[in-house]
């Protein structure tokens, strides 16, 4: 079959992040390539025009195109030929960069995949997306989770009305490795992490709890009302939340917890959703992601596999696997989940056909501007000793 369908060729990715030391770059560049419907061809890696060059071979970049900086790409780029020029950017860089970023890519012309939480605030977010609204671009969100298979699954049983009504969300997003005043050594990712500067007006909050979110969303589609949060800063000195519980009121009367943790001792990332319905309930957590269980009063608890032969898997669950069942699949392929559901946008784009920009599969720039939503009204929330506010956005509605 012909790469990308009729365009019949691969995508040209540029990856901005991911110099040497960082994390989530890597993760991109492995996740966008794994289906061999794109390439990594050009880069600007890291802040430090140096240390931007010197990471290009590990990733095969050609020394023409490691760019010192992201201005230097978007220029360069578009001045190339457009059957070599870059189809899309991805934004693996600290939260406080990603609005300059993504919104000059999309200016300039390309498509973007963001990295969480899109933007440092909602102002920029909800600009970001008056500029993606003004364009052509496809532009998605790297909510990673939302792509493993059994979570895919999870989303289509629940619409399809297999659980019945949904009366309850429990999400969760716990880890413990910001335990200890770690910000105060020499690890880059807990030093932006916890500084207000560069990881927005909430931390823990900021950095998981908008996932856990986004996956509750994701799944039940689910629209929210209200809102009442504590957030709390357990280790002293730190100076933005590391834990905190969020209570969320839907339109249709279910109650949803979040739950974000950053300082429980040994845990890792226990990522974890629970819906009750009027019919049954599930539960899926990302660190057995290729089972769910599904239990329904009176019955025998089924455990859901990963296994896209399977007959109880629906179109949407069985189109996110890769493998036979029982080969694990994990963080790499849900990531690249994401990529592959924007990748039919892209190619659609490229060819100048339409295609669908709000109710995608893939999280888009309407999910992320409910993240930021969401981040400024728990903060404002707990501010207030948890006091209800509204979380009605209109990108909710689409
Ligand atoms: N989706 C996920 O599961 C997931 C996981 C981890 C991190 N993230 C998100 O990804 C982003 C990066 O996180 P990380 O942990 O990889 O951070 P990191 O500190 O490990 O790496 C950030 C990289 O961005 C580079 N950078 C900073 N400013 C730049 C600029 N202006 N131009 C070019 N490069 C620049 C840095 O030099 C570094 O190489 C954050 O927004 C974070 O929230 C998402």
């Amino acid at each position: 079959m012909a790469t990308n369908g009729d365009l019949n060729r691969k995508l040209r990715m540029a990856l901005v992040g991911g110099g040497s030391g960082s994390f989530i770059g890597r993760v991109h560049a492995t996740a966008a390539v794994l289906d061999n419907r794109a390439a990594l061809v050009a880069g600007a890696l890291s802040s430090n025009p140096e240390r931007a060059k010197a990471s290009a071979p590990d990733y095969d970049i050609p020394e023409a195109r490691a760019y010192g900086s992201v201005a230097e790409m978007l220029e360069k780029e578009n001045a190339l030929p457009e059957d070599q020029r870059i189809d899309f950017v991805s934004v693996a860089t600290p939260n406080f960069t990603h609005f300059e970023i993504a919104k000059a890519a999309v200016e300039a012309g390309f498509n973007v995949i963001c990295d969480k939480p899109m933007t440092f605030d909602l102002a920029q977010a909800e600009e970001l997306l008056k500029v993606v609204e003004g364009s052509s671009a496809v532009f998605a969100v790297s909510h990673n989770y939302t792509g493993y298979p059994l979570v895919r699954q999870a989303r289509a049983m629940v619409q399809n009305g297999d659980l019945g009504e949904i009366n309850a969300i429990r999400v969760q997003y716990i880890q413990g490795w910001l335990r200890s005043k770690l910000e105060d050594s020499d690890q880059k990712q807990a030093a932006w992490r916890t500084d207000p500067k560069k990881s927005g007006a909430a931390g823990c909050f900021g950095d998981i709890a908008t996932h856990a979110y986004n996956l509750g969303r994701y799944i039940t589609g689910l629209l929210p009302e209200e809102i009442s949060c504590h957030l709390r800063t357990f280790v002293p000195g730190r100076a933005l939340d590391d834990y905190g519980t969020a209570i969320i009121k839907f339109e249709n009367g279910a109650l949803g917890t979040v739950t974000a943790s950053q300082i429980s001792h040994g845990r890792e990332n226990d990522v974890m959703v629970e819906i009750d319905g009027t019919k049954a309930s599930l539960l899926w957590r990302q660190e057995n992601p290729n089972e769910m269980i599904v239990r329904a009063n009176g019955e025998p608890h089924k455990i859901y596999t990963r296994d896209p032969n399977a007959p109880y898997m629906t179109e949407l669950g069985a189109a996110a696997c890769r493998l036979p069942s029982g080969h694990p699949e994990a963080f790499f392929e849900a990531f690249a989940n994401v990529y592959r559901s924007s990748y039919d946008a892209m190619a659609a784009r490229a060819l100048g056909q339409s295609f669908e920009k709000k109710d995608t599969i893939y999280p888009n720039v309407y999910d992320g501007v409910e993240g930021m939503y969401f981040v400024q009204q728990c903060v404002a929330s707990s501010q207030e000793n948890g006091v209800w506010l509204p979380l009605k956005h209109a990108a909710a509605r689409r």
